[in-house]
């Protein structure tokens, strides 16, 4: 079920969704820093995934195609994005679920199952401030007790160039809901949500800025 809230299309405007996978391979280098999101989850076969604002689907088809057993459930609200990821997964010969949906109400889309781990990539920044803490909310809800969480997204831009170069993500998708990212909101977002032993595990400093991979679990 669709409703008619707005979001933020993947590269800002619905008309450049087509471009997406050529901007984020070049501009962020994704052949880095997805593999560390993989490893991150560190996931083993039978485990249920969500991934919380799929997009064209890179990180969900990258772990399924990586550990086959796993159950890969893929959210987001943009059909044009996920007709896309759908085609993706089927030349990568993977099955998974796909939910058009909004990442506030993610846990809505499992019924009566739980997850062992969530991960979301790129989302949290394009994403107003109730909608980040929602999403996080909503992950929480649907992990099982020791349930791990993976987000890989613009943090905390530490450096004057940093800063500099994430200035073209906050021109696509506007400074009103980026600037917190910036400023490393996500670090109080996250245990705010209830997640325990939050880690930074990675920065790594992309052509737009640089991409934080956070890795908390829900408390057992
Ligand atoms: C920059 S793309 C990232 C896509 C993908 N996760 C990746 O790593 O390439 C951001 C995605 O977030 C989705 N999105 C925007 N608002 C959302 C929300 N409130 N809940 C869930 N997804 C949302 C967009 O439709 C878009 O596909």
């Amino acid at each position: 079920m669709t409703s008619k809230r707005e979001f933020v299309p993947a590269l800002g405007k619905a008309e450049f969704t087509n471009s997406y996978d050529k901007v984020i391979a070049v501009m962020t280098r994704e052949k880095r820093w997805r593999p560390l999101v993989a490893k991150a989850l560190a996931l083993a076969p039978g485990e249920i995934v969500v991934d919380i604002g799929a997009g064209t689907g890179s990180q969900a088809v990258l772990l399924k195609s990586q550990t086959p057993g796993i159950r890969m459930i893929a959210i987001d609200p943009d059909p044009q994005v996920l007709a896309i990821a759908r085609a993706k997964a089927k030349a990568a010969n993977v099955a998974m679920e796909w939910h058009e949906g909004f990442g506030d109400e993610a846990h809505d889309h499992l019924g009566e199952r739980f997850a062992d781990a969530v991960v979301s990539s790129l989302v949290l920044h394009q994403c107003p401030m109730d909608v980040k803490s929602g999403i996080l909310v909503s992950a929480f809800r649907m992990l099982k007790p020791g349930g791990r969480l993976v987000i890989a997204d613009y943090g905390l831009q530490r450096t004057f160039l940093m800063r500099a170069l994430f200035r073209q993500v906050q021109m696509a998708d506007g400074f009103e809901y980026t600037q917190p990212n910036a400023d490393g909101i996500l670090s109080e977002l996250i245990p705010a949500a209830g997640f325990a032993g939050l880690e930074e595990r990675h920065v790594f400093p992309t052509h737009t800025g640089s991409i934080s991979i956070y890795c908390a679990r829900k408390p057992a």
